[in-house]
């Protein structure tokens, strides 16, 4: 099967998962399953929730629902790593070769490429979708794609029921 069919029945999938999730946090925990599980090159899928600054703090990236190996990368700042990029940026962020890139907060010394995808709700940043992967360059076109389809849908969801 093409990489770009495989993307493709993921995606329908992924739409399957989103009508029987029961809240955001079930949809997000059951989507990074499902890319983990079903994309043998997402090797650590998971979601950062931005959080409000408290007490004057700056505002955090606070790891939500994740699948592979425990990241010390619990929180954050907006100003660090490939994951502030994406989310103070608001755009998507895809890197063949995090040894190259000098924002990349490293996870795994297996970690070769990297995408993140902002989620928005109406507009605004809230979070964002980001997978590691173990091989270069490992995040094509159909990969973003599907990866921006997955962010969407948490977007939407949250706008319906922000729980
Ligand atoms: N590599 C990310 C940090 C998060 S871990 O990959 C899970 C970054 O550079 O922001």
């Amino acid at each position: 099967m093409s990489t770009g069919a495989k993307t493709k029945e993921v995606q329908a999938e992924v739409q399957q998962l989103c009508e029987q999730a029961k809240s955001t946090h079930d949809l997000m925990t059951r989507l990074t399953r499902l890319l983990h599980e079903r994309m043998l090159k997402y090797n650590w899928v998971g979601f950062y929730m931005l959080e409000d600054g408290i007490a004057g703090q700056p505002p955090m990236l606070a790891l939500g629902p994740f699948q592979g190996a425990m990241t010390p990368h619990t929180r954050i700042p907006l100003h660090q790593g490939i994951c502030g990029a994406a989310a103070s940026t608001g755009q998507t962020v895809v890197v063949d070769d995090v040894s190259k890139d000098p924002r990349y907060l490293a996870c795994s010394i297996e970690t070769k490429s990297e995408i993140v995808v902002p989620v928005f709700v109406r507009g605004k940043v809230v979070g964002e979708l980001d997978i590691d992967s173990h091989f270069p360059a490992a995040f094509k076109e159909e990969d973003r794609e599907l990866v921006e389809y997955c962010a969407g849908l948490v977007g939407r969801f949250l706008e319906k029921s922000p729980a």
